[in-house]
């Protein structure tokens, strides 16, 4: 596996946002095919052919597994410093568990999670510890994710309590520069989640989630919850904390519309799967997965002569379960560009130029447009 390709080739410096072009001709250079972690040094996390099944257990007495549900099964990435790595796909496809999975809430079933190039992947007590503190997620939910009988002082401070920071008077003080930090008043402190409103709670959230000082998030949906009138307000947010702070983001999204300003690349997920994953303006202009064109094509164009001109590519059929994924190519039993091969072998995630993967026999055909969808 090249790691050049894997990470991207054209170096960029964290947060910058750049136009970087494809070169579709070019032979498929890279596969992620291996373990092992990327060199470059500007890689934060590294994941490889992670997987999380969760098991189906039947039986009243003596449960016997039966079967499993393959939420996460072998997606490989990396997310430099600096970087944020937008994760789209429909409800269901295993976003959350692959945030949850990094962040270790659950233990994955198979590959390897590598943090600073150290491999993290079965770490425990102290280590994970140290590892966690590093580590977090602002979830979609501030309704559902603040204890509503802590005040804002206790919640944001929690974090800090768990990993033994500072003293009583250090965390009060590091609570009040954190919500100022967050765009809230430092009174706030003494209030109670109940009293503020969603996108005053996700402030909330995201200042406890930076409480510990961490260099990595993932960020559940963090805007989905939320008035869209607020929702730009919440993003704008994250990126000014991101290069404030240097912090790098996994940044989960249903729809392509919502991580487009925010993202450096995105990775596209399909049933457990990662299907493209490119700079995210390769992503919007020349996908080269039948999926990402489906889901693009449901993201609605601000200018008016475009949007009469767009047509929606609909899918048929639902999205199979992931208990039992059709064999090799996932999408085949939906991609309205599927031939005899893609139902007998899986295509492999390649790069096809310039750290632009896809997982489609025909990507180059479909990122040129010679393969039409409409
Ligand atoms: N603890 C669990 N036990 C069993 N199945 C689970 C568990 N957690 C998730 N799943 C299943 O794994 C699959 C992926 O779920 P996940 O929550 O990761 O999807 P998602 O992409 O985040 O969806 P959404 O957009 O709705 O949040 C789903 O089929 C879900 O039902
Ligand atoms: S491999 Fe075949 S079925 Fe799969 S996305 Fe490509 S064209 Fe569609
Ligand atoms: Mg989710």
């Amino acid at each position: 596996m090249s790691e050049n390709n894997l990470n991207g080739s054209r170096g960029r410096k964290p947060g910058e946002k750049s136009k970087p072009s494809i070169d579709i001709n070019r032979q498929a250079t890279a596969v992620m095919d291996d373990l092992a972690p990327s060199a470059d040094p500007n890689v934060l996390l590294s994941v490889r052919n992670l997987q999380q099944h969760f098991p189906i257990n039947q039986g009243i007495i003596f449960q016997r597994q039966v079967g499993a549900v393959r939420a996460v099964d072998g997606i490989s990435f990396d997310v430099r410093k600096g970087e944020t790595l937008g994760l789209v796909g429909e409800s269901g496809c295993g976003k959350s568990t692959t945030g949850r999975t990094i962040l270790h809430l659950s233990r994955p079933t198979g590959g390897k999670i590598y943090f600073e190039g150290k491999d993290i992947t079965g770490i425990r007590g102290q280590e994970l510890k140290r590892v966690r503190r590093n580590m977090t997620m602002i979830f979609q939910d501030p309704y559902a994710s603040l204890n509503p009988r802590l005040t804002v002082q206790n919640i944001v401070a929690e974090p800090m309590v768990i990993h033994g920071m500072g003293t009583a008077k250090e965390r009060y003080e590091k609570v009040q520069e954190l919500l100022e930090l967050v765009g809230l008043s430092r009174h706030y402190g003494t209030r109670y989640p109940h009293e503020f409103s969603g996108g005053q709670r996700q402030r909330v959230g995201i200042a406890r989630a930076l409480a510990a000082s961490p260099s990595f998030i993932v960020a559940d949906e963090p805007v989905s919850a939320l008035d869209v009138s607020i929702q730009a307000q919440v993003v704008n947010l994250m990126e000014d904390l991101q290069s404030r702070l240097n912090l790098t983001y996994l940044f989960v999204a249903h729809d392509l519309s919502v991580v487009r300003h925010i993202s450096d690349r995105v990775a596209v997920m399909y049933l457990g799967k990662i299907v493209e994953l490119a700079d995210r303006d390769v992503i919007y202009t020349t996908p080269a997965h039948p999926y990402t064109r489906a889901l693009l094509s449901a993201v609605p164009i601000p200018d008016p002569r475009a949007e009469k001109q767009r047509k929606r590519i609909i899918l048929a059929g639902d999205v199979p379960s992931p208990i039992n994924p059709p064999p090799a190519c996932r999408f085949h039993t939906r991609c309205p560009l599927a031939q005899q091969i893609c139902r007998e072998e899986a295509p492999e995630f390649r790069d096809i130029g310039g750290g632009h993967f896809s997982a489609c026999h025909f990507a180059e055909d479909v990122a040129s447009g010679k393969l039409s969808m409409v």
